[in-house]
């Protein structure tokens, strides 16, 4: 009995506990998802997430580790020990869920589409989408890629391991739609020169976003979700939230 409540003991630490012991926590993200993770000119990774991360580790009183993984790749590399936790805009979805346990979401997305300027006539909403004439775009293994394929079936789709790649074929016109969670089109469709894209902005599935963690590690998970309380109603959140995104 005793050794049993050791064992326990131990496995209830989870990795926010490893992290103190350790000094650091490791943080999986792919650095490709404007406002919240991407990388500047000078080759660090900046954004919402990772400040949100920083006041994070701050409050532990570690230091953050960022380790790049494919989105493709993420989960699997988080069941496999690459990192402690997976911190990289993703959508809980009762499928993922099912896989990994989820920290109440700190942000609350959708999907939205950017077209062909040619299409604004035609396409008002992603049903106008639904159909073999045309072809559509996202990132491999992300959210956008589930709804094309279950929302907007009949359309030819194509996946890319980069949105910026994904969203160049519709600038080309090599795609005619990029479907994509709503804060990373508002922030492409300037990029990607004005006139050329038109952007659906109404999102159409409800997407909360959270850290993952491995099954099982609800002490990590009781942490994360108190400090998340804990910074919505001291003004961190706020702060963090109105450097990176407008009104
Ligand atoms: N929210 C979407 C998803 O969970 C996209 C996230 C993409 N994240 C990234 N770091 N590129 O699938």
């Amino acid at each position: 009995l005793l050794s049993v409540c050791a064992f326990a003991g131990i496995a209830q630490a989870g990795v926010i506990d490893d992290a103190v012991k350790r000094g650091t926590l490791r943080v999986g993200m792919d650095p490709t998802y404007m406002p919240f993770e991407m990388t500047n000119k000078r080759g660090e990774i900046i954004g919402f997430e990772v400040d949100l991360l920083k006041a994070m580790t701050k409050a532990m009183g570690v230091k953050l580790e960022l380790v790049s993984t494919s989105y493709d790749g993420i989960i699997p590399a988080l069941l496999t020990d690459k990192f402690d936790m997976i911190g990289s805009g993703m959508t809980l979805t009762q499928e993922r869920n099912l896989r990994i346990n989820f920290s109440e979401p700190f942000i609350v997305v959708g999907q939205t589409l950017l077209i062909r300027k040619e299409l604004a006539d035609k396409v008002k909403s992603y049903k106008d989408l639904n159909s073999a004439d045309y072809r559509i775009t996202s990132k491999i293994g992300t959210t956008g890629e589930m709804v094309a394929k279950k929302l907007i079936a009949q359309a030819k789709y194509s996946g890319f391991d980069n949105e910026q790649e994904a969203v160049m074929d519709v600038v080309n016109g090599k795609a005619d739609a990029f479907i994509y969670d709503a804060p990373y089109n508002v922030v492409a469709v300037n990029k990607a020169g004005a006139g050329k894209l038109v952007f659906l902005d109404q999102p159409f599935t409800f997407e909360p976003l959270a850290f993952g963690l491995k099954k099982g590690d609800y002490d990590s998970i009781n942490w994360i979700n108190n400090w998340l309380h804990q910074i919505r109603e001291d003004g961190t959140y706020d702060r963090i939230h109105a450097k990176w995104f407008k009104s």
